[in-house]
């Protein structure tokens, strides 16, 4: 059984037992429509905490206008039946107007600047910014020890873990690799927005990305050539790419020269679905 907390002083004090009884705490912000990652980063938590609280909030600062907030899949019946599988012992799911009672114009951001306007933030301007201000707000809610996010959203999770060094914020994060289908379609929400076509076109960002990987690891240096081929194979696969960049793991930046670690990030739609997925990939160099 997962207990379902709907307001933050029930939150507080759940949380405050369980601190009381020197018990850890690891948190999973997510948005619910759980899927197999979202279950991944609740055994992780699991594994490594005492008690295990997951958020499910559709956070409406971090949609533009014209995105999918109003449609986003809400799920909470099935998502309890998939936290309480995973062994989940909370379930935080707070209302909008609780989190925002002053509303959205007025409330207080955290932005990581520069990097948050780059790939996924050119195309979905303040978008990193909602995120990582309802991060720092679950974060300030729940005070846990240890929090779990994917890798998948490696810009997400790259910029909260700025945000974490930036405010010293006294927690840990922890990363966890994508899961997948069986086509290495990487699992998200938004593959359910997907027609049987576009699925199977959907596969060809993850087939691309790892593409990309090998020619990197025989010691393909060219990025600049490599990113123009990437985004032609989307294309001919039927997808409309938005990016396909590689970057520096450290950085974040571009790739250059010296970068030997690298993380390979595209974003493409599929009919107006958007999709992102990354690999990282090592030059024979690095070491
Ligand atoms: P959401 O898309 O629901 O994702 C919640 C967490 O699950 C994120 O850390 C995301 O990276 C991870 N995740 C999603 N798909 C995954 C997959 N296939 N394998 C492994 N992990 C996966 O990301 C968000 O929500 C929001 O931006 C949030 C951080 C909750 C802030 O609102």
């Amino acid at each position: 059984m997962t207990l379902q907390i709907d307001t933050l002083p029930e939150l507080r004090q759940l949380l405050a037992e369980q601190r009381h009884r020197r018990r850890t705490i690891g948190l999973v912000p997510t948005m619910g429509n759980l899927h197999a990652g979202h279950a991944s980063l609740v055994s992780a938590a699991k594994s490594q905490c005492d008690y295990v609280v997951t958020s499910i909030f559709v956070n409406p600062l971090q949609f533009g206008p014209n995105e999918d907030f109003a449609r986003y899949p809400r799920t909470l019946a099935a998502d309890k039946a998939a936290l309480a599988q995973a062994g989940c012992d909370a379930v935080f799911t707070p209302a909008v107007s609780a989190l925002y009672p002053t509303g959205l114009e007025q409330q207080t951001r955290i932005s990581v600047p520069y990097l948050s306007s780059l790939y996924c933030g050119k195309t979905r301007p303040g978008h990193f910014d909602g995120v990582c201000t309802i991060v720092c707000k679950l974060f300030n809610m729940s005070q846990p020890d240890v929090a779990y996010f994917g890798l998948k959203d490696f810009q997400q999770f790259f910029l909260i873990s700025r945000m974490v060094a930036d405010l010293q914020l006294p927690l840990r994060l922890a990363g966890l690799p994508t899961v997948r289908e069986a086509s290495g379609l990487a699992l998200s929400s938004r593959n359910g927005y997907l027609n049987a076509e576009q699925r199977a076109q959907a596969a060809a960002i993850y087939a691309t990305l790892q593409q990309v990987a090998q020619r990197i690891q025989v010691g393909e240096r060219d990025f600049l050539q490599l990113e123009r081929l990437a985004l032609a194979r989307l294309e001919a696969a039927g997808l409309r790419p938005d990016y396909f960049q590689v970057v520096d793991r450290h950085s974040l930046l571009p790739a250059q020269a010296h970068s030997h670690q690298l993380v390979l990030l595209a974003a493409a739609y599929a009919g107006t679905t958007r999709l992102i997925d990354n690999v990282t990939v090592e030059t024979p160099l690095a070491g």
